[in-house]
């Protein structure tokens, strides 16, 4: 099937080394003015599991897109103009909570990013002026303005999905992987081939896997959990260890997303979803693991 032109242009992004500079400089600026912690983790969306940054969009897209049936019906211009302010406002959160995500993101996903940013920022404008033009009673430069945002915003949207959907940006890393193993227990080899109190690499089959023993049970205690970090895929085993909330943790090389070793929960984003942690069992000096636990 033929594809729109205009998914050429979106693909050709990814590579827009161009970008870089702007991409980086508000990436920075958003890290400095919004550092790991619990208002970061609260914008990444970490208490609810998945970004929050979808969950906002709808409202000023909802709310412009209605303003724009209303715009073309005659004796709709108080709701239009009310629900063209509601968007402004709403953009504001959307804004804020997209541009935290943004700043944790790898270098191809910014790029397209500070595109999709950059649209819905002029979308927003014009839409405030639409607002303003129609305080003052010239609703037809009103309705002018708030459908050159509609476009633009169509736009931001475009990229939007694209950067979810194709580029992989907020979706979980390890969504499938008890699919890929096998129910029952499997071996790692000998307990004693992983060196205590640090996170080693093993794997099972093609999955990677993060091995801590741990040193506060004399190395008898053993940590098994997807290396694959549920945010865009760094190596756990890379990480370093730290206590957190009360909790022994492993934090990820690329973005310092934070997870329990015991229960895999994230004790810090920028990940929203918890990591895969697997049961695990010492039979004759043999680390075996299991994602389910079932069987024998
Ligand atoms: S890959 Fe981003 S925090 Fe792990």
């Amino acid at each position: 099937m033929p594809r729109l032109p205009l998914v050429h242009y979106v693909d050709k992004l990814e590579g827009a080394a161009w970008l870089d500079p702007a991409a980086g400089a508000v990436a920075g600026l958003v890290r400095k003015a919004v550092p790991a912690g619990k208002v970061a983790d609260a914008l990444h969306g970490v208490p609810l599991g998945h970004p929050v940054h979808p969950l906002l969009v709808v409202v000023p897209l909802g709310a412009w897109v209605s303003a724009a049936v209303l715009d073309l019906m005659p004796g709709n211009q108080g709701a239009a103009k009310t629900l063209v302010g509601l968007g402004v406002l709403a953009a504001v959160p959307s804004a804020l909570t997209g541009v935290t995500d943004f700043s944790q993101l790898d270098t191809p996903q910014q790029r397209t990013g500070i595109v999709h940013q950059a649209s819905n920022a002029v979308a927003t404008v014009l839409y405030a002026a639409s607002w303003l033009a129609r305080k003052r009673g010239d609703h037809g430069m009103g309705k002018l303005l708030a459908f050159g945002g509609l476009a633009v915003s169509g736009v931001g949207g475009f990229l939007g999905g694209h950067l979810s959907y194709r580029q992989g940006a907020g979706v979980n890393r390890n969504e499938d992987l008890s699919e890929e193993i096998p129910e029952g227990w499997h071996s790692l080899g000998p307990v004693e081939a992983f060196a205590a109190g640090q996170p080693r690499a093993a794997s099972l089959g093609s999955i990677g896997l993060m091995v801590l023993r741990r040193e506060e049970a004399g190395g008898g205690a053993v940590s098994v959990l997807a290396d694959t970090c549920s945010h865009l895929g760094g190596p756990l085993h890379e990480g370093h260890l730290q206590e957190t909330g009360g909790q022994l943790c492993v934090v990820c090389p690329w973005h310092g997303s934070t997870f329990s070793v015991e229960s895999g929960e994230v004790m810090r984003g920028p990940a929203t979803a918890p990591q895969p942690v697997f049961q695990t069992r010492i039979r004759g000096g043999q680390l075996e693991v299991s994602l389910t636990g079932a069987g024998d």
